[in-house]
């Protein structure tokens, strides 16, 4: 069925079928009329903890809390029909153990109607992602540059340089795909070692500055529509909404001082 046509919403399994064939669309969005025009396109609509970045200005994602991810979540459910919506959970949330995990999980899919949850981590997050899934949770795994670990990790830095670390980066996505993650976002690795991973795992893999033979790619709304005063190297941006916006403001502020913004057009006689 095509994009437009279509009106079920989009299943975890379904993405998971898609391995090895058309590549899977995956945006963020974390607003009701930011959803509306992504779900007229995309097949996954990722609710990110990215958010507390792009929408209330934290310096990293350590801070996002389960209340920002559900009041978020709802909206982006409300505002699409289409995509599967996925939801982050955030720092804190699950990695203590999988029954907090579980606890957490069901809460965020039960208060926002999303259809799956993402977590970051590999092989240690393995049986959290089993247990869950055992349980009715679809879970979208996430490897490579881990944005919740940037205080282990020493900043946002792209992995797999040394390929000593290669083994490593691999036992993780077979381990979180063995668990039964549906799909794989797989984040700032260098492009050989992507592809390898989407060789080596049976799901599809979701890349974000890893490589377009990955299986699907995922970007931040806002870095790709230009709305971030600064995106790292992997972005493209299709759009440049931030110089048109910040044009739209001045013309704004300029007419108001001039008096000639309401005009007849504008006011009620
Ligand atoms: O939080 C987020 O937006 C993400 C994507 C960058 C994959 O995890």
């Amino acid at each position: 069925m095509s994009v437009e046509t279509r009106t079920k919403r989009i299943t975890a399994p379904e993405i998971a079928s898609r391995k090895g064939a058309t590549p899977i669309v995956a945006l963020t969005a974390y607003t009701a009329p930011m959803a509306a025009m992504v779900d007229a396109h995309a097949d996954v609509i990722l609710v990110g903890d990215s958010l507390g970045m792009v929408i209330h200005g934290l310096s990293s994602t350590v801070g996002v809390t389960m209340e920002m991810m559900i009041l978020h979540g709802q909206a982006v459910v409300r505002g699409s029909r289409r995509a599967l919506v996925v939801i982050d959970m955030p720092f804190g949330s699950y990695e203590e153990s999988p029954e907090q995990a579980f606890r957490n999980a069901a809460r965020l899919m039960a208060e926002t109607g999303a259809g799956a949850v993402k977590l970051e981590g590999g092989s240690r997050m393995a049986p959290t992602i089993r247990f869950l899934a055992e349980r009715g949770i679809p879970v979208m795994g996430h490897v490579g540059l881990l944005p919740q670990a940037t205080h282990t990790l020493g900043g946002f830095k792209t992995q797999g340089r040394d390929t000593e670390s290669w083994p490593r980066h691999m036992q993780d996505a077979v381990d979180v795909a063995e668990a039964g993650a549906f799909a794989i976002v797989v984040e700032g690795v260098v492009e050989p070692l992507a592809i390898r991973m989407t060789e080596a795992v049976a799901v599809p893999t979701i890349g974000i500055g890893a490589s377009a033979r990955c299986d699907g790619q995922i970007l931040v709304l806002d870095d790709m529509l230009g709305l971030s005063a600064r995106v790292p190297r992997f972005v493209r941006t299709f759009a440049d909404l931030g110089a048109q916006a910040d044009r739209a403001i001045a013309d704004y502020a300029a007419a108001v001082r001039e008096r000639s913004f309401p005009d007849e057009a504008n006011v009620y006689r």
